[in-house]
C-alpha cells in the first residue's frame, strides 16, 4: 500500500494546508461522539414509532428522505451526517454545478461540464448530474476542498478507470455514486486546482482514496471490485464518516491507517455506520491502525477470512452490528489481531457491545474494557436484531425520483 504523490504536487499542498499535513488533531473526545451517535440512533428509532413518520430508524436517512422536495433542497443533506465526519459541509454553501459531459479527455485542462472540471474549482460547489452516465476517468479524480458530489436523481457510475482521490483537502461529501472496477492511474500530469497541476506516479487503484484529508463523509455509495481498497484512509486522514454504503465483490475492503510505524494516524477518528458488507467480500471491513474506530449498526452478511481487524493498537468500538459468519468452520471469528503476539494485542482496546452474532460468529475482545463491556453488551441485546435489518435495507445508491420521497 503506497501512494507516491509527485513532489511539486506535494509541496503545493503543504503550502496550502500546512495544518492538515503537519499534525492532524482529533476533532473531539471520541467517547462523546460515540454517545451522540447512540443518542441520534435512539432518537430516530423512537421517532419511527410515530404513526405518520416515514422514518426507518436510520438517523441519517430520516433527516432528509422524507422530504418529497429533496431535489430542491439538496444542500440540506450536508446537515444530516453523524459521527466523526459530521462537520463535513462539502459544497453546502456554494452553487450547484451540473455535470453534463461524462468525458475526461484532458486531465490537465478539463472541459467545462465534466466532473473533473467541477471538482478542481477553488470555491465550494454542490455537484449534480444532468442525466444517467458512466464516467471512465483517464486519471485519478483529484478533488479540491468544499465539494459535494451528489448522484441523487441519476444513475452515475465511476468505473473502469482510476477513481476518486481526496488528498490533503477538507470538507468533502460523496453521495449516491456507483464506484467500481477502479484501475491504477499515473505517470501523467493531472490538474488539482485552477492554478496547479502536477505529475502523478502510479496510483493504487482504490475506489475512494483518502490521503491526509479531514471532514469527509461517504454516504449511500455502492462500491465493488477495485484493484486495491474500496475505501482507504491513510496518512493522517481523520474526521471521517463512512455510512450507508453497500460493498461487494472485493478482497481488501477498507484499509484505515497507513502503516504500523506511521504514528500520525493515532489521531485518526472514523465512524463506520449502517453499511452493508455483502457478497464476495473477503477481509478488512475495516483493517485499522493506531486511531479510534466506531463500528456501529452495520450488517456483515459475507466474509471469507475475517471482518474487523487491525494492528498497531487501534481502539475498535463495535456496537450493534450484525455479524453473520461464513459456513467454513475455520473463519467464524469476526476479529483479527494482526502482526503482534497475544502478549501485546491483549492490551489493545477492542470491544463488542450489543453485536448480534449469527452462525457461530464470535468477537475476540481485548484491552481494559473487555470484561466490563461484556456485561453491558447483554443489556443492549435487543437493539441490533430489531434495528440493523431495516436500518441498512437501502444501503448503497438509491433510486431517487424528482418530486417523490426518496
Ligand atoms: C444509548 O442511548 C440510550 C438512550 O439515551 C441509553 O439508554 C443507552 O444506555 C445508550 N447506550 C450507550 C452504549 O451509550
Ligand atoms: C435527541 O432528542 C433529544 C430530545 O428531543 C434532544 O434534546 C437531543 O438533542 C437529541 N439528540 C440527538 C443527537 O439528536
Amino acid at each position: 500500500m503506497a501512494i507516491h504523490p509527485c513532489l511539486p504536487l506535494l509541496l503545493m499542498h503543504i503550502v496550502l494546508a500546512p495544518h492538515a499535513f503537519a499534525s492532524p488533531s482529533p476533532v473531539q473526545d471520541p467517547e462523546l461522539v460515540v454517545q451522540e451517535v447512540n443518542e441520534s440512533i435512539f432518537n430516530a428509532s423512537r421517532r419511527n414509532l410515530g404513526f405518520l413518520s416515514c422514518g426507518t430508524g436510520n438517523p441519517i436517512d430520516d433527516c432528509w428522505r422524507c422530504d418529497p422536495n429533496w431535489e430542491k433542497n439538496r444542500q440540506r443533506l450536508a446537515d444530516c451526517a453523524i459521527g466523526f465526519g459530521k462537520h463535513a459541509i462539502g459544497g453546502r454553501d456554494g452553487k450547484i454545478y451540473v455535470v453534463t459531459d461524462p468525458g475526461d479527455d484532458n486531465p490537465v485542462n478539463p472541459k467545462l461540464g465534466t466532473l473533473r472540471h467541477a471538482v478542481i474549482q477553488n470555491e465550494p460547489l454542490w455537484i449534480v448530474f444532468a442525466r444517467d452516465m458512466v464516467i471512465r476517468l483517464k486519471e485519478e479524480l483529484i478533488m479540491n476542498s468544499f465539494k459535494t458530489i451528489d448522484g441523487r436523481g441519476a444513475s452515475v457510475h465511476i468505473a473502469g478507470g482510476p477513481c476518486i482521490t481526496i488528498q490533503f483537502v477538507t470538507n468533502i461529501i460523496i453521495h449516491g455514486l456507483n464506484i467500481h472496477d477502479c484501475k491504477q492511474g499515473g505517470n501523467a500530469y493531472v490538474r488539482d486546482s485552477p492554478d496547479h497541476y502536477g505529475w502523478r506516479t502510479v496510483s493504487d487503484g482504490d475506489g475512494v482514496s483518502i490521503f491526509g484529508g479531514s471532514h469527509i463523509w461517504v454516504d449511500h455509495c455502492s462500491l465493488s471490485n477495485c484493484r486495491d481498497g474500496l475505501i482507504d484512509a491513510i496518512r493522517g486522514a481523520t474526521a471521517i464518516t463512512l455510512s450507508n454504503n453497500y460493498l461487494t465483490h472485493h478482497n481488501k475492503v477498507m484499509l484505515l491507517g497507513h502503516s504500523d510505524s506511521y504514528t500520525q494516524d493515532k489521531n485518526m477518528q472514523i465512524t463506520i455506520a449502517f453499511n452493508h458488507f455483502g457478497e464476495g467480500l473477503v477481509q478488512r471491513m475495516p483493517r485499522c491502525r493506531h486511531g479510534y474506530f466506531h463500528v456501529v449498526n452495520n450488517d456483515y452478511t459475507h466474509w471469507e477470512m475475517y471482518a474487523v481487524g487491525g494492528s498497531a493498537a487501534p481502539t475498535i468500538n463495535s456496537q450493534g452490528n450484525r455479524f453473520v459468519a461464513p459456513d467454513d468452520a475455520f473463519n467464524k471469528e469476526v476479529t483479527k489481531h494482526e502482526d503482534a503476539p497475544q502478549s501485546e494485542w491483549k492490551h489493545w482496546n477492542w470491544r463488542s457491545e450489543g453485536d448480534l452474532m449469527v452462525n457461530g460468529a464470535f468477537f475476540t475482545a481485548s484491552g481494559a474494557g473487555a470484561s466490563s463491556s461484556y456485561a453491558k453488551a447483554s443489556s443492549l441485546g435487543a437493539r441490533p436484531s430489531s434495528v440493523v435489518g431495516s436500518i441498512t435495507a437501502s444501503a448503497g445508491t438509491l433510486g431517487c425520483k424528482k418530486g417523490k420521497r426518496c
